[in-house]
């Protein structure tokens, strides 16, 4: 055996023993978050464990206490993220075709809100974002269009539990409608005193790879990439008044490959967000092995690949 490959065995045991030794906050970062692939000496506390300094060093955008940025061992900084598998505690469910996995909006609240704060996602499907800001301490406004979907994750997020008392808001509507933001407009000051939010995610269809629904006014249902564009567009125009300066936007989406042509959709949708004033700070690829719509087909999609010489893809969140 090489010195090259001793070593390998060696990260690989001391990533098994990482897993088998760990509390279960340790476990979600080392299995969810991929991050056993970068084993370290010394133990780490999930965000909300850190004790806070006795002169907390944070930024005006997260409760990170940078005086003990070493031990923060879930949040993520790479840009490549490798997710194990789908945090499935609490009432997060896979059962909406084409949700998020938790740790997305898990990870972008961590990084980009503090507790207390607002996050306002326009495209909710089964209410991921909202259970997550349960969880986090977060208040939420989820925007949906789909009236099953609004009973459903109002359904899912009512029965998480709620340990910072935090309020969370479904919205039935069109979020390319100024009409349904300006219902969002009023939520911030009547029930959290607040002006504007402090984070907007969106996770929009990815156009139509996944068909959500027979309504004209679904993303999915848009006749062409560039119908798909600007109705992506009036959702951003009509939701970037009610972000508060200096804050984030978390953009969630994936490229699809149609009809021999491979569409860049996530850097198509940026740039429509950057051509609003926005400033790009990162562009993070990730994957995530157990997506349902390809768990049985990874072979058949490495077929389609070699046939049509283009490369598999894989999900692109921008921030
Ligand atoms: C990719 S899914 C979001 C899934 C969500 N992140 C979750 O984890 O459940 C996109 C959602 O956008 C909704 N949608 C599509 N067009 C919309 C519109 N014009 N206004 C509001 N929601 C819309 C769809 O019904 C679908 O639930």
């Amino acid at each position: 055996m090489s010195s090259k490959e001793e070593s390998k065995k060696k990260v690989s045991k001391k990533s098994d023993r990482a897993i088998d030794s760990s509390s279960p906050a340790e476990k979600m970062v080392h299995e969810q978050l991929g991050l056993y692939l970068y084993p370290e000496k010394e133990k780490k506390a999930s965000t909300l464990e850190v004790k806070k300094s006795d002169h907390p060093k944070v930024s005006k955008f997260n409760d990170i206490d940078l005086n003990k940025w070493k031990e923060y061992g879930d949040i993520i900084t790479d840009s490549l993220w490798l997710i194990g598998s789908r945090d499935r505690s609490g009432m997060h469910t896979a059962e909406l075709h084409g949700n998020f996995i938790p740790q997305i909006p898990h990870q972008a609240m961590l990084r980009y809100t503090k507790q207390g704060e607002i996050v306002l996602d326009t495209f909710l499907g089964s209410g991921t974002t909202l259970i997550e800001c349960k969880r986090l301490g977060r208040h939420g406004i989820g925007i949906e269009l789909l009236p099953n979907l609004v009973k459903r994750s109002q359904e899912l997020i009512n029965k998480e539990t709620n340990p910072y008392n935090v309020v969370t808001k479904v919205v039935e509507g069109n979020s390319c409608l100024p009409e349904t933001t300006q219902k969002v407009k009023r939520l911030p000051q009547e029930e959290y005193k607040k002006e504007k939010v402090q984070l907007i995610i969106m996770h929009p269809p990815y156009h139509d790879i996944i068909k959500f629904s027979k309504d004209e006014k679904d993303l999915s249902k848009a006749k062409n990439t560039k119908e798909f564009l600007t109705m992506f567009s009036e959702v951003v125009d009509n939701a970037t008044p009610y972000l508060e300066k200096g804050r984030y936007f978390a953009l969630v989406i994936e490229d699809k490959y149609s009809k021999g042509e491979w569409i860049p959709l996530g850097f198509c949708c940026m740039q429509e967000v950057l051509k609003r004033n926005y400033l790009l700070k990162s562009i993070i690829v990730k994957n995530f092995e157990e997506t349902r719509g390809k768990r049985n087909q990874k072979e058949l999609w490495r077929y389609r690949a070699l046939v049509g010489g283009f490369y598999k893809e894989k999900s692109i969140c921008l921030n």
